[in-house]
């Protein structure tokens, strides 16, 4: 029998990216193979995300687009991921959608595609305590071989008051560090340069053996762990949460080489009033004082943040104290987003979306302003600089260039002169834009 092909789209976090690796590689035990072809598909999956309202409308629109295809041909479509979990039975009820596999059932996808017709779709939404997928590994989506994803948790025990995360991907698991260990080894055996671990609050990784509660393992003991790997496997990691990060995990940072110095911390506000309503738990004198810190330890520290503009009851004054805040640290790059109400969430529940839509609009506008301000300079401030790089592919501009990071997350383009993807160099900055450092090679 000839193997059936699967098509899969992927929205959201990187986190998401990865579970879509997971599902690929369980199909692909079960006789499936990957195609990029929406058109020769016998199933068609999109790995979906809820965390705005846009990425949902997003995702409605392409559903709409798989139901042009259901029209030509026999094709089944799953719908997995947080939209999958949020929505349930209701995804259903557009009639294209056979499938519904929240972010915990996987291991289930076989034998729904076995068991789905048209009569008879399929929904798996159970989360669980336990499933971390440890044992699985994931197919690799990425085409250039040197970066590679691993999921160290699933789920988040937070309740940020706007945020969907926790109702999508369930209680806070870590899984077992063997077997993250594992998974780093098998990728530098395969040729990959770099990992980045991944969950929603890396920080607060905690395993504790069954068979030996004394060998706990915290993520700044699991980081060392991955380090030792081998110095020329890079490690990165994300995301660190304000009131989590540790010394420990500073200090670990800046006693190995190839723990790349960048921390992505998101802020989301820098008033406290608005911190306080968001339940993120710290105030805007602790997250400066968290920067400060690595800024002590680690001096070339890249730290890049989330800005969310226009949270409930956000008054001018507490938009103001964001944009100082921004100035004060002078982030190296933001990801920034005008708030979107989830429904469910707490903030949903208990304070009114009150930020006029077009004042919203107008206040990220500035934040994106000023963000690119402080990139510029922040990368001013770069040149002249030399920085081992990590090639990462050929630039989409100059076929003549590559590109690649340097530790503290920035992106370097430079002359390829005979080096290859997957290469360390030395580069020296000879100018940039908000966006890039332009480099020549040193030998
Ligand atoms: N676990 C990470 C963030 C995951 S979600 C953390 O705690 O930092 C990624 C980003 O999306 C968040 O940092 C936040 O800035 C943004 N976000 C989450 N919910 C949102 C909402 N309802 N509206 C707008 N932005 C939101
Ligand atoms: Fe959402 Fe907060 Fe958890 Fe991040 S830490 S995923 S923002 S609840
Ligand atoms: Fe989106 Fe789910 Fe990630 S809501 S951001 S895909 S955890």
């Amino acid at each position: 029998m000839q193997d059936k092909k699967v098509y899969i789209e992927t929205y959201g976090c990187q986190m998401n990216v990865n579970d879509s690796e997971v599902i690929l590689s369980i199909l692909k035990d079960a006789g499936y193979v990957r195609t990029e072809d929406m058109g020769e598909a016998d199933v068609i999956l999109a790995n979906t995300c809820s965390i705005r309202d846009n990425a949902e409308q997003r995702i409605w629109g392409r559903i709409g687009q798989f139901r042009i295809q259901k029209t030509k041909r026999d094709v089944i479509v799953g719908i997995t991921g947080c939209m999958a979990e949020r929505l349930k039975e209701k995804l259903l009820d557009s009639h294209t959608v056979d499938i519904v596999a929240g972010p915990d059932s996987y291991r289930s996808l076989p034998a729904m595609l076995r068991a789905v017709t048209p009569d008879n779709p399929q929904i798996n939404v159970l989360l669980s305590h336990e499933e971390t997928y440890s044992d699985i590994t994931p197919l690799r989506m990425d085409r250039n071989g040197v970066s590679a994803y691993i999921s160290i948790m699933r789920g988040c025990n937070n309740v940020c008051s706007y945020c969907v995360v926790p109702y999508t991907r369930g209680a806070e698991r870590s899984r077992d560090p063997k077997t993250i260990i594992r998974e780093a080894e098998d990728a530098f055996c395969r040729g990959y340069r770099e990992v980045c671990l991944l969950g929603q609050n890396v920080d607060s990784y905690f395993w504790e053996d069954p068979d030996t509660p004394d060998d706990n393992v915290n993520f700044a003991q699991l980081l060392e762990s991955v380090a030792k790997v081998s110095p020329d496997l890079r490690v990165r990691f994300s995301t660190s949460h304000p009131k989590d990060i540790s010394d420990e995990v500073i200090y670990t940072m800046a006693m190995y080489d190839n723990i790349c110095s960048h921390i992505h911390l998101p802020v989301q506000s820098g008033s406290n009033a608005m911190l306080e309503k968001m339940r993120r738990k710290y105030t805007r004198e602790w997250y400066l004082g968290r920067v400060a810190k690595i800024r002590s330890v680690i001096p070339d520290c890249g730290i890049t943040t989330d800005i969310i503009a226009g949270f409930c009851g956000e008054t001018a004054q507490d938009h103001r104290d964001t944009l100082s805040l921004m100035e004060e640290v002078g982030f190296d790059s933001a990801f920034m987003f005008q708030y979107s109400e989830r429904p469910g969430t707490l903030a949903a529940r208990k304070f009114p979306d009150d930020v006029p839509e077009e004042v919203k609009t107008a206040r990220l506008n500035e934040i994106i302003a000023l963000q690119n301000r402080l990139s510029l300079e922040s990368n001013r401030r770069e040149i002249g600089k030399t920085h081992r790089i990590l090639i990462e592919g050929v630039s989409k501009k100059n076929g003549n260039e590559l590109f690649g990071r340097a530790g503290n997350n920035k992106v370097c383009v430079f002359p390829a002169e005979g080096h290859r993807t997957g290469e360390y160099v030395h580069v020296r900055v000879l100018s940039c834009t908000s966006a890039t450092l332009i480099s020549e090679l040193i030998r």
